[in-house]
């Protein structure tokens, strides 16, 4: 029998009161069964069949408002499995979502990433509505500079060519010659045919990539919160604690922790490594999503798990991407004089040849000098 209120109205049902709590408890019909199914194949390595109900009707909600919305969600590959195997329409390092930004033609891009990637896709698709589903997930390397910065810096160098990472804001990117990115950071540096070249911010890429080129380096004391914390040590206890595992970095980390591993890149050429490799036994040495996404893809590599999180990327999640799609927020807006000063130098990166894998870092390198300059 029904349950009734003092007065004799209907009562609410237990799951209507709980979704009057919880707004992203959505019920789990057979219609969102239907529909997810085959999504848990995907992310089962990682979610538990108790966690899958709550989760399979938020992602069911997010891709039917995306339909009806014509959004595309843009999943960086630090995301959670859930959101990248789940909702995630295009897929892949910072300089594949620059890319896949440019060429779609949705109306609506969802940024699921961080900040500054919803900045570069905003300013190469001026034209559409680009939303972040939480303003504060940043970056230390954005954070540490800012176009003054680069202002001066140019000043004190009259005519040395300055490439910033695109993990810059807006700001930063249109006062640059080029824009580059971990995937063609060697090739970027390169192109300018100049013998010194001021590589901003990331003092550990710029280490990195003065290893692997003949053009002077000279840099920024910026630096990535989560890749900075690997040390050699780590990869000698990894290897002492798994022998005969390959050992994969990323260029935002230390010099001697790219020499000291079998192969180091971005998180494309990693997951490029991976399915490439035939190893029995990895540890991508990056942020903890990373394996976890690339998993789905080799289920013959052993992946050994140790991470650091990224708080910014961590600051994404289903529910704030579904409140992102169905409230329409965040929205990123970019000055008018910014767009086309960033655009210019993220469009002279994309106009480089492009290779026919992301580059990768030889962990053989010779460290060269690297000054870091200050103004
Ligand atoms: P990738 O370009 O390698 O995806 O790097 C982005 C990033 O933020 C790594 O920390
Ligand atoms: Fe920035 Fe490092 Fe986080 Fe990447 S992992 S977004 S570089 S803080």
């Amino acid at each position: 029998m029904d349950r009734l209120n003092w007065d004799g109205t209907p009562a609410s049902t237990d799951a209507e009161t709980a979704q009057a709590s919880n707004p992203y408890l959505l019920p789990y019909t057979d219609e969102v069964k239907a529909a997810t199914d085959h999504l848990y194949e995907r992310v089962k390595h990682v979610v538990t069949p108790m966690e899958w109900p709550q989760k399979a009707a938020l992602i069911h909600a997010i891709n039917t408002l995306k339909a009806e919305k014509n959004a595309v969600i843009l999943a960086h590959n630090y995301m959670t499995a859930d959101i990248f195997h789940c909702v995630g329409d295009l897929m892949g390092d910072s300089l594949a979502l620059a890319r896949m930004a440019a060429e779609s033609d949705a109306d609506v891009i969802v940024q699921a990433g961080v900040h500054f990637m919803a900045e570069t896709a905003k300013v190469l698709a001026p034209e559409k509505t680009v939303l972040i589903p939480d303003m504060e997930a940043g970056c230390s390397l954005a954070s540490s500079i800012t176009g003054e910065d680069v202002r001066r810096i140019k000043a004190a160098y009259p005519g040395v060519p300055v490439v910033t990472y695109v993990n810059t804001s807006a700001d930063v990117k249109a006062e640059c010659d080029m824009c580059c990115t971990s995937s063609n950071a060697v090739q970027v540096v390169e192109s300018l045919n100049s013998d010194t070249v001021i590589l901003l911010p990331d003092q550990y890429l710029a280490k990195n990539v003065a290893a692997q080129t003949d053009v002077k380096i000279l840099t920024w004391a910026g630096s990535c919160e989560v890749h900075e914390q690997f040390t050699t040590e780590d990869v000698q206890d990894l290897r002492d604690a798994h022998p005969g595992v390959v050992i994969i970095t990323h260029p935002e980390s230390p010099l001697e922790v790219v020499q000291a591993a079998d192969f180091a890149g971005s998180t494309a050429a990693m997951a490029d490594w991976a399915r490439n490799s035939g190893a029995k036994k990895a540890v991508l040495l990056t942020e903890c999503s990373m394996s976890d996404n690339v998993a789905v893809e080799v289920p013959e590599i052993e992946f050994i798990r140790p991470c650091n999180l990224c708080p910014h990327m961590k600051k994404i999640t289903l529910e704030n991407i579904y409140d992102a799609l169905r409230f329409d927020q965040h929205e990123v807006h970019v000055d008018a004089d910014v767009i086309e000063g960033a655009r210019a130098s993220v469009q002279a990166m994309l106009d480089l040849p492009k290779p026919a894998a992301p580059a990768s870092f030889d962990p053989a390198c010779q460290e060269k000098p690297v000054d870091i300059v200050t103004v």
